[in-house]
């Protein structure tokens, strides 16, 4: 079966708009956090970070796709993204352990869940997509 450029857009939107649910998630865990007595949280300093991350993850895609944009490189590319996110929540969910707040672990444990199965989907479709050209 042929993979189509709009099947793709509309998988990656998928894929894009539980990322966006994520964010609220995390949004709400440094909430709960900071109301923990023993734990100091900085909201605008945690929106700060994420904002730079966001443009340095901006900046690196331009680089890896360069001018002239292949859809196989893109989807590598997200593969690589995703599996930064699986690496991120993989270390927050050990972070977790040390602190005993049930909700807050439990958070993480489902975006972790979901960041796995957006890489499993993206390798899918980045293999589809050489299997396509062929
Ligand atoms: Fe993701």
């Amino acid at each position: 079966m042929k993979l189509l450029k709009s099947d793709i857009k509309d998988k990656a939107k998928d894929i894009q708009d539980e990322a966006s649910s994520h964010e609220e998630k995390v949004q709400k865990i440094i909430s709960n956090l900071s109301e923990d007595a023993n734990i100091k949280l900085d909201k605008d300093k945690a929106e700060e970070t994420a904002k730079e991350t966001e443009q340095k993850a901006t900046k690196m895609m331009k680089t890896y796709l360069g001018e002239e944009r292949d859809t196989s490189e893109a989807l590598e590319f997200l593969c690589i993204a995703e599996g930064g996110e699986v690496t991120h929540y993989e270390v927050l969910s050990t972070i977790c352990k040390n602190f005993d707040n049930k909700e807050v672990s439990s958070a993480v444990s489902s975006i972790l869940k979901e960041e796995q199965n957006h890489l499993k989907r993206c390798l899918n479709m980045a293999k589809e997509a050489v299997v396509s050209s062929q």
